[in-house]
């Protein structure tokens, strides 16, 4: 059976008092669920995060980190730092990382790299941009993307390996692909992990949705076979919101 799992992105949000408050409120509503959740602060509040919720349900996890295990990179976050606060899963390859800092594949196969070998979970993100979409490219988009960024790993490495497809067009637009279109997405995802690791691997690792999911949406999308989750984005500044959108499993 796969996780189903429920990430809320904070992004550059929230300073140290509102992220105290928000977990509060998350922990006010936390009701046992079928759905693993989890929280990314800002590094900043990551430590704070981790203490608060720890005897919690929620995970909290890091937005990024540096492919380097230490040294002369001013501004960046290594593994080792996430881990020595707890930190265990770390979201890769945002396509705001992308966009505004020049993320690549290549790059991003050496960040996930450093992560597995840290012993770390990823949730890897990757989607298409509208005008791959309108000019009927997005399978190949998100094939190159997943390929070129994981398949260089062995099929043990993907029990750390968790996806997200995220069609940029989608993220915080408030325009959200239809479950169908989600759906045709996975399932070509899937297909792609078939074909380079089997069936077997392909049916163990959890792809989740991103891009507008909302209370309003997130059950019919979450309904979907292929869909295992979402990672959430504006909607997970909100403790009611984010709980509903676990709640909709
Ligand atoms: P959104 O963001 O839910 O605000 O669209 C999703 C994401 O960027 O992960």
């Amino acid at each position: 059976m796969r996780k189903q799992i429920v990430a809320g992105n904070w992004k550059m949000n929230n300073d140290l008092a509102m992220t105290e408050s928000l977990i509060t409120e998350l922990k006010k509503r936390i009701k046992t669920s079928e759905a693993e959740m989890m929280i990314a602060p800002a590094f900043t509040n990551l430590w704070h995060a981790f203490e608060a919720l720890r005897q919690s349900d929620i995970e909290v996890v890091a937005q990024n980190m540096h492919f380097a295990e230490s040294g002369a990179y001013t501004g960046e976050v290594s593994a080792d730092m996430l881990k020595s606060i707890g930190i265990q899963t770390v979201i890769l390859g945002h396509s705001e990382r992308r966009a505004y800092f020049h993320e690549t594949d290549e790059l991003l196969a050496k960040k996930v790299n450093t992560a597995l070998k840290n012993k770390m979970r990823v949730i890897f993100c990757f989607g298409e941009e509208l005008a791959d979409r309108k000019s009927n490219n997005h399978e190949a988009v998100v094939k190159n993307q997943v390929t070129n960024a994981l398949f260089h790993l062995d099929a043990d490495a993907f029990k750390n390996i968790v996806l997200a497809y995220e069609p940029v067009w989608a993220i915080g637009t408030g325009e959200t692909a239809s479950p169908e279109q989600a759906q045709d997405m996975h399932a070509f995802i899937r297909k792609t992990l078939v074909s380079k690791y089997g069936q077997q691997v392909a049916n163990s690792v959890s792809i989740l949705y991103g891009g507008s999911v909302k209370p309003n949406n997130a059950q019919e999308i979450f309904s979907k076979p292929d869909v295992d989750g979402g990672l959430i984005g504006g909607a997970a500044l909100n403790a009611e919101d984010f709980m509903a959108i676990v709640n909709a499993f």
